[in-house]
């Protein structure tokens, strides 16, 4: 990647957390942690049946946040109500606040698009439209008015580059985006999620279905991104959590009712979790 990073995320602590590993990464504001996404008593239901129950919890600028927890806990639909997805299921009904850069995202004036180019998504499967490398990136670009050639060109380059593509597929743009292996799919849906210039990343389960090489090729460009993105992650993988992630959440069905146990650093999730629910499922004796 030939951009110069933005080096204004650079924290001059010495910290365990401050960390710069590749040009792209700038390392998280550990010590002075800014959220960007406030969720405020956040509850949820499909057709009256309760999936989440009052979960409040910020989310921090240029960090990795892990969203851990067994199936069901409602983690896919807490993803989905940060960028307003849930609209598209009608029997969908929320209460409380998100506020993202300060602003209600469910108030009756926000722009539903602007807030879906500024918080990109990522799903488990990887979900590349059955079209060519290129027009997978052209296609979001155009939606959102972006389509000067020079501009496009640039955007498809750089975003390549970013998720490490571009030296494999520089010279096959016109091919089916289909026609990638399962990890350069995945890598390619990043690519068109970071095309918008989003400030945030959504990823649902993101390695899940992907084999253990392009797993870690995924984590790693995971990692390279944070501290220019701010990221949340479902991952069922611990280890992952564990490595990647700068601060965890624990969610667990209470009541039937998904809901958030536990909050922190991540060290302290995994390594010294206050509630013993959490001990149990980072150690493996429950979920
Ligand atoms: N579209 C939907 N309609 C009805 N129930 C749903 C829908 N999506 C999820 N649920 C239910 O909400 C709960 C939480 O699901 P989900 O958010 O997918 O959890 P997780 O991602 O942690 O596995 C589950 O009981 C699930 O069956
Ligand atoms: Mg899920």
């Amino acid at each position: 990647m030939n951009a110069t990073p933005d080096n204004s995320l650079q924290n001059s602590c010495n910290c365990d957390d401050a960390y710069t590993l590749g040009p792209l990464q700038v390392g998280p504001p550990c010590c002075d942690p800014q959220p960007v996404i406030q969720v405020e008593n956040l509850s949820l239901q499909y057709g009256g049946k309760t999936a989440l129950e009052k979960v409040t919890l910020d989310i921090y600028r240029g960090c990795i946040t892990a969203l851990i927890g067994p199936s069901g806990c409602g983690k896919t639909s807490f993803l989905s109500a940060i960028n307003r997805l849930i609209d598209l299921i009608p029997t969908c009904q929320i209460s409380g606040h998100i506020r993202v850069d300060g602003e209600d995202i469910y108030d009756p004036g926000t722009n539903v698009q602007a807030l879906r180019r500024k918080i990109g998504m990522v799903f488990q499967k990887p979900t590349p439209f059955p079209l060519s490398i290129r027009r997978n990136i052209t296609l979001p670009l155009r939606e959102h008015g972006i389509t000067q050639r020079h501009k496009v060109e640039a955007i498809i380059e750089q975003v390549l580059r970013d998720v490490g593509l571009w030296d494999e597929v520089c010279d096959r743009l016109d091919t089916a985006a289909l026609s990638l292996s399962g990890g350069q799919q995945q890598r390619l849906c990043i690519a068109r999620a970071l095309a918008l210039n989003p400030e945030i990343l959504l990823m649902d389960e993101p390695c899940s279905a992907l084999d253990p090489i392009a797993s870690g090729v995924v984590e790693d460009l995971i990692s390279r991104l944070s501290g220019r993105y701010t990221i949340v992650i479902v991952t069922h993988n611990l280890a992952q959590a564990r490595r990647i992630a700068n601060y965890a959440a624990f969610f667990w069905i209470k009541e039937r009712a998904g809901q958030l146990v536990e909050f922190g650093h991540c060290r302290h999730i995994f390594e010294s979790p206050t509630h013993e629910l959490t001990a149990a499922y980072v150690n493996g004796s429950r979920g």
